[in-house]
C-alpha cells in the first residue's frame, strides 16, 4: 500500500463576516499519493484555492489536520513550517504574487536563496528555467511589464525551479493562450511523469480530462458526490 504524500482529514475552513459564517471549505478529507496529478475543478467561489492554499500550510484549517509527507502540519514550529514551504513544495498563486519591484530573474532567484541555494548557482538555474519557459529575452522585466501569461509562467518559474516534491497550482493556465497552455500542460506531464506530485486548481476541461491522473470536484466546500477522496488502497 503506498501512503499518501499528502492527506486532508476532514478540514474546514470557515470565515466569520459579521453574523455570516462562509463555510468556504466545509469537511473536507482528501488523500494524495506520491506521483499523483490531482485535478480540482468546480464553480467559482467553491472553495478551490482555499483548500489548495490549506493543503500547502499557507493557512490553517478551522478544524481537522493536513499531513504531509507524514508530518502534521499543525505540529510544525513556523520555523519547520517556513522551511517545509521552502524546500519541499511549489506554489503558483491565482494572482501570482510576484514582488513587484523586483525583475522576472530576480522572483524566481529569490525562491532559491529561501532555500539556501549557493549564490553562485542561483543565477544560471533561473534563468535556464525561464528560458526553456519562453521568457528568455524578458529576464529584467519587472511583472508590470510583462504579460498575464507572462506573469504566469514566471509564477510558475519561481514554484519550479527549487524541484519541489509537490507543486499546488492555482489556475495556472488561466492566463494564457492556447499554444502556450498547451506547452505548459505538456511541461506539467512530464515533470509528473518524473515523479513531481501535483495538485492543480483549473477550469480547463481539457487540462483536467486529458493530463491529470484523478479529478476531485468542489460543490460548496465539499467534494462533490461520486469523487473519491483518495484513489489508492486504504487502511479500514
Ligand atoms: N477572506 C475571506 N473572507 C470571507 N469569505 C471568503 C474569504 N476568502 C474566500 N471567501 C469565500 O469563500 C468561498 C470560496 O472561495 P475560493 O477563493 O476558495 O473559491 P474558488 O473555488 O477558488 O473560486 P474561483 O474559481 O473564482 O477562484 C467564496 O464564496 C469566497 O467568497
Ligand atoms: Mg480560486
Amino acid at each position: 500500500m503506498t501512503s499518501p504524500i499528502l492527506e486532508a482529514r476532514t478540514i474546514t475552513r470557515h470565515y466569520q463576516r459579521g453574523p455570516q459564517t462562509v463555510k468556504a471549505v466545509d469537511g473536507v478529507s482528501l488523500a494524495v499519493a506520491p506521483g499523483e496529478f490531482v485535478a480540482l475543478v468546480g464553480a467559482s467561489g467553491s472553495g478551490k484555492s482555499t483548500l489548495l492554499n490549506l493543503l500547502a500550510g499557507l493557512d490553517t484549517p478551522t478544524s481537522g489536520e493536513v499531513y504531509a509527507a507524514g508530518m502534521r502540519l499543525s505540529d510544525l514550529s513556523a520555523r519547520q513550517l517556513a522551511d517545509y514551504r521552502a524546500n519541499r513544495i511549489g506554489m503558483v498563486f491565482q494572482t501570482f504574487n510576484l514582488v513587484p519591484h523586483r525583475s522576472a530573474l530576480a522572483n524566481v532567484e529569490l525562491a532559491l536563496y529561501f532555500n539556501g541555494t549557493p549564490r553562485a548557482d542561483r543565477h544560471d538555474q533561473a534563468a535556464r528555467l525561464l528560458t526553456e519557459l519562453g521568457l528568455g529575452d524578458r529576464l529584467d522585466h519587472v511583472p508590470a511589464d510583462l504579460s498575464g501569461g507572462e506573469q504566469q509562467r514566471v509564477a510558475l518559474a519561481r514554484a519550479l525551479v527549487k524541484e519541489p516534491s509537490i507543486l499546488f497550482a492555482d489556475e495556472p493556465t488561466g492566463n494564457l493562450d492556447h499554444d502556450n497552455s498547451e506547452r505548459i500542460a505538456e511541461l506539467l506531464v512530464t515533470l509528473n511523469r518524473d515523479g513531481l506530485t501535483i495538485v492543480l486548481v483549473t477550469h480547463d476541461r481539457h487540462l483536467a480530462a486529458r493530463r491529470a491522473t484523478r479529478t476531485v470536484r468542489l460543490h460548496y466546500g465539499r467534494i462533490a458526490d461520486g469523487d473519491s477522496g483518495w484513489a489508492g488502497e486504504v487502511a479500514p
